[in-house]
Order: C-alpha cells, then sequence, then structure tokens
C-alpha cells in the first residue's frame, strides 16, 4: 500500500516538476517530432505516471480542465467562454445527468465544442464485493448516460482523488481504453471561492507564466485542474483567468489539441475497441482553439434558474442544487507538496545567481 502511494505521489508531483524543470531545454538533442512522454499511452503494462495526461505536446498550450460538474457554475462558464471564443474540457459527473437541468448543461457544452470527458469515482470507494466485470459494468453505465446527450463515448477520465492510490482502478480503466488524466497546474478554485477572492485565481496563473518566463525565457505547457461546482471560485475567476492567458500569449485548447489526438472518443464504453472523432475533434474541420479578451464584470453575475433541456423531454426530470464538495483534504496535501517542489529549481536559480 505504501508503495503504491508513493507511486502516485509521484504521478502527481513528478510532472509539475517535470514542467517547471523544462525538459525541452533538458534534453536539447531530441528531435522536435520526438513523440512526448505526456500523451495517451499505447503501451499495455500497469498504469505508472506517464499513463496520465499532464502537459501538452506544444509549448504555449494551456488546457483548462473542469471536474464535478454539469451545474450552475458550468452554465455560466459557457457563457463566458462563449464570449471568449474558447474551448475547455469537462469532466462530466453522470450522476448529475439524471436532472434535466444539468443534462441541458452538458448537452450545451458539447454543442459549443468543448471537449466532454467524464469523472469515475467506484461506488462506496471501494471495490468491495464488486468484481472487475461489475465495475466495467459501473463505469459503462456512466459512460452511455454521457453518450445519451454527446452522441459520443468519452475516452478522457479523471478517476476520483480518493482512488488514485487503487491501482486496480486505475489498471482497469487503462484496459478498457480510456486516457487518464492529471495535471501541472492547480487553479486553487476551491481556495479562491468567494466573490471576493476568485480574482485571485488569475493571479495563480499570472505567477506561474512568469516564473516559468523568467527562469527558462520560454513558455512551457499546462494542463489546469478545475472545479466546475458552485463551491469554487471557477466561474466567477474565469473572465481575468482569460485574460491573463491571452495577455502572456498562451493559446487555450481542448485536451484533444493539447494531446494531438484526433480521436478524443470511444467506439464503445467497456471494450478497447478504438477511437473515433467528430466535426470538432482535434484536426477536424470545425476544431477550436485560442481566445480573445472577455469583459471583466464585478460581482456575481450568475445565471439563475435551469438551461432548457432537450426539446419533448418533458418537464418531468428532478431538480436539485448541485454545491460539490470537490477537494479531499489529502489531495490538497499532495497539491501542497507539488507546489513547494515546484518551487526548488527557481530557488537553485536564484542560488546560482
Ligand atoms: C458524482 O456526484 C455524486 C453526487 O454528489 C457523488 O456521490 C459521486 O461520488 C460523484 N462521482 C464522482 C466520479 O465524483
Amino acid at each position: 500500500m505504501r508503495f503504491i502511494q508513493a507511486t502516485i505521489l509521484s504521478a502527481l508531483v513528478m510532472p509539475f516538476i517535470a514542467a517547471a524543470a523544462d525538459p525541452v531545454a533538458a534534453s536539447p538533442a531530441a528531435p522536435a517530432t520526438a513523440p512526448a512522454t505526456t500523451g495517451p499511452s499505447t503501451d499495455e503494462g500497469p498504469v505508472t505516471m506517464a499513463d496520465f495526461v499532464t502537459s501538452c505536446q506544444t509549448p504555449g498550450q494551456i488546457s483548462l480542465t473542469y471536474s464535478e460538474g454539469p451545474s450552475e457554475a458550468t452554465m455560466e462558464m459557457l457563457q463566458t467562454l462563449k464570449e471568449a471564443n474558447a474551448k475547455v474540457t469537462f469532466f462530466v459527473n453522470a450522476t448529475w445527468l439524471q436532472y434535466m437541468q444539468y443534462a441541458g448543461v452538458a448537452r450545451h457544452a458539447h454543442v459549443d465544442g468543448h471537449l466532454i470527458g467524464m469523472t469515475y469515482r467506484l461506488p462506496s470507494d471501494t471495490f468491495g464485493s464488486h468484481t472487475d466485470a461489475d465495475i466495467k459494468e459501473d463505469i459503462a453505465r456512466a459512460s452511455r448516460t454521457i453518450q445519451d446527450l454527446t452522441q459520443v463515448y468519452p475516452k478522457y477520465m479523471k478517476v476520483h482523488e480518493s482512488n488514485l492510490k487503487d491501482a486496480r482502478l486505475l489498471n482497469l480503466v487503462k484496459s478498457m481504453g480510456y486516457t487518464l488524466v492529471g495535471f501541472n497546474m492547480d487553479e486553487y478554485d476551491y481556495k479562491y471561492n468567494t466573490a471576493a477572492t476568485a480574482g485571485q485565481i488569475a493571479e495563480v496563473y499570472n505567477s506561474m507564466f512568469s516564473k516559468q518566463m523568467d527562469a527558462y525565457g520560454r513558455k512551457a505547457s499546462y494542463v489546469v485542474a478545475g472545479y466546475d461546482v458552485p463551491s469554487t471560485g471557477a466561474a466567477a475567476g474565469l473572465p481575468k483567468v482569460i485574460n491573463t492567458i491571452q495577455s502572456h500569449g498562451y493559446d487555450m485548447v481542448r485536451l484533444d489539441g493539447c494531446t494531438n489526438d484526433k480521436t478524443p472518443y470511444k467506439k464503445d464504453p467497456i471494450t478497447n475497441d478504438g477511437f473515433v472523432g467528430d466535426a470538432k475533434s482535434f484536426g477536424a474541420a470545425e476544431y477550436k482553439h485560442g481566445q480573445k479578451s472577455v469583459s471583466v464584470t464585478t460581482g456575481p453575475s450568475n445565471q439563475k434558474g435551469g438551461v432548457q433541456g432537450p426539446p419533448g423531454t418533458g418537464n418531468t426530470a428532478k431538480t436539485t442544487q448541485h454545491d460539490g464538495t470537490p477537494k479531499t483534504a489529502s489531495s490538497t496535501r499532495l497539491t501542497a507538496v507539488a507546489s513547494t517542489l515546484a518551487l526548488v529549481p527557481a530557488l537553485v536559480c536564484a542560488y546560482l545567481l
């Protein structure tokens, strides 16, 4: 158990260090076309840190990812993203799609051209007496719920933090053909979670970009972890975040643009039967990346009321208020460790100077 936890800690921390230490600079002899080690894995062995997408193939790219939605926060974010003409990735929690208001949000996100992935968490956070086949079916059920709205089965997956130590689940998910997603930047939206503090989220980006540029004189690439639930500042902070990305000259991409993946969806929710793209996937006619500045308004801009569900579904779905609880104490600690270690190269530089 201890070994597995150490491995997972590495999975979270090492990519962070790798990004900070600029692997491009560390291996100047590598041809520009060499396959990056951070893309989706094609090997079939047990899950290692190399299986997690934690950075992009192209320096200067930034992939914003949001987990635990859809929620009221997602609705607000879709408006901001539309104004910015920017695309992100949403890891949908299929549980919420049984509510019409959130099903509508997820469908709108897909129609707007954002990439839809899925989150997964073991029932009761444990295999218990479940077999691998039971869990595969549970994952497939969530995947089909999403496909019902988007017409495609998600391929990119975030496994709930409390399960990162569970090698059995990770290996199972990998064997099904899912691509595991990690991150090399935490936007701390669960910390800056009030109207008064959400503006600080943009400062996290600003600081990250500036330190990178100071140290290496060039851009890195980022996969950012965020939470699109109302208990975080993700939605309120987004306009300023986009403007900060724009002012530093980074390019916002969906995860498929980040990994140069033309087939970001699965053909089948259970079996590893290959992948498909759609009209908006990387390399396809309607694929979009980049952003433009947006207006930053102060005060809550939260949309009230539900987004319309698909026509003809009637008004019988349950309604609820979704106020997720995205973070566990242990994941916060991991993040703190990662941030501290990321500072080490900067400190070394300061010392050498
Ligand atoms: C989805 O949301 C439900 C309800 O809050 C929660 O019980 C479940 O653990 C969540 N799933 C994931 C993958 O986080």
